[in-house]
């Protein structure tokens, strides 16, 4: 089979390369997947850079979501019933850049035929925390202002549609400010663009003075450490991600003050204290508010396997638009 493998880390383009490997052979409660397709994640970059969460031992295959149908099972019976079934999994362990891959059967969740295989490709990292970061961890009441930052991203889309169906109301922020009509035309309530707009002193309008007792941010560096000054008394800001690449700076005289807090999300560690029913009561919420278009995302560029460097230079490439996606085989 091929499949994309990381064997130093560096810039995602000089550092992987596609490679062909044996078919891999399902143990005890696993099951192989033939891929059908992949997104290309920050999470996917940031490992190739040796940057993420986890610093995986070399050689790796990279790809932590996918879809695929399960081909067969090794010995153990959820594995066996799977076979034939159309599935999302979200491995730790990489590998949903390949033609197959081999991955415990409880990681394997069959989805319905409803649910399009782009969409499907995408199910658990945006989506799940979309869903997660506002109504498990947040729980941002009806009514609340909720502030987000890179909001033009596919998961910030997630957070804009769904806090329209659950009625709260959303800042937007963005860096560049023809991003704006989009996310108003999507539901944003107001969008703040960073190119033109003092993200302080337009929080303060918005709300009357009083900051936002609800933040989210992806970005880190300079522009989540402002967000920092736009909380409310006992203002929750949940950091999530390191686009810019930079750390958060900020006196501790902004959290002390209105006496708020910053607390770091991690969907691994999330799901991982889990058990196993409301593990499943997520999946299906989650699948539902797919299926009613709230939690889906719009696909840009699709590539090939052996188009892996390109993908990769895609995905992180300004005002890219939707999602990159590899579309790894057919039906
Ligand atoms: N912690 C978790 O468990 C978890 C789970 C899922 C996702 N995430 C994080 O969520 C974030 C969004 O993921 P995604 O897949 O939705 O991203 P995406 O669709 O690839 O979009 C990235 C967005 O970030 C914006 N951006 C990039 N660098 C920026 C910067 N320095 N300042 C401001 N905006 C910047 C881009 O803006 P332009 O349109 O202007 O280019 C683009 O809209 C990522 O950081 C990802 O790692 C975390």
């Amino acid at each position: 089979m091929k499949g994309v493998i990381l064997d130093r880390f560096g810039e995602p383009k000089d550092v992987i390369h596609v490679a062909d490997a044996p078919i891999p052979v399902p143990g005890v409660g696993q099951v192989r997947v033939r891929m059908l397709a992949a997104p290309v994640n920050p999470s996917d970059l940031m490992t190739c850079r040796g940057t993420y969460t986890k610093i995986p031992s070399l050689p790796f295959a990279p790809g932590y979501e996918g879809v695929g149908v399960v081909e067969s099972a090794g010995p153990g019976l959820f594995g066996k019933f799977l076979i034939g079934r159309r599935v999302a999994m979200l491995t730790g362990d990489g590998g949903s850049w390949q033609e197959y891959n081999v991955i415990p059967a409880r990681q394997a969740v069959p989805l319905s035929q409803q649910i399009p295989i782009d969409q499907a490709a995408m199910f658990f990292v945006n989506p799940t925390t979309a869903y997660v970061l506002t109504r498990e961890v947040l729980k941002v009441p009806r009514g609340e202002w909720l502030l987000q930052t890179a909001s033009g991203s596919a998961l910030g889309k997630m957070v804009i549609r769904l806090a329209g169906h659950y009625g709260v109301r959303t800042i937007c922020v963005v860096r560049r400010s023809v991003q704006a009509q989009e996310l108003i035309k999507l539901g944003a309530d107001e969008v703040i663009a960073t190119d033109e707009q003092d993200l302080h002193e337009r929080v303060k309008q918005i709300t009357g003075g009083k900051g936002v007792r609800y933040a989210i941010d992806p970005v880190s560096g300079e522009l989540g450490s402002r967000v920092i000054r736009c909380l409310a008394p006992g203002g929750r800001l949940v950091v999530f991600g390191t686009l810019s690449h930079q750390p958060l700076q900020f006196s501790s005289r902004d959290l002390m003050t209105p006496g708020a807090t910053v607390e770091g999300f991690w969907l691994g560690n999330f799901m991982a204290k889990l058990g196993l029913l409301k593990k499943l009561r997520i999946v299906s919420k989650v699948g539902s508010l797919m299926k009613k278009g709230i939690l889906v995302s719009e696909i840009g560029k699709t590539y090939r396997l052996d188009e892996i460097k390109e993908a990769c230079i895609e995905a992180e490439r300004t005002a890219r638009g939707g999602k990159v996606l590899l579309r790894i085989s057919d039906q």
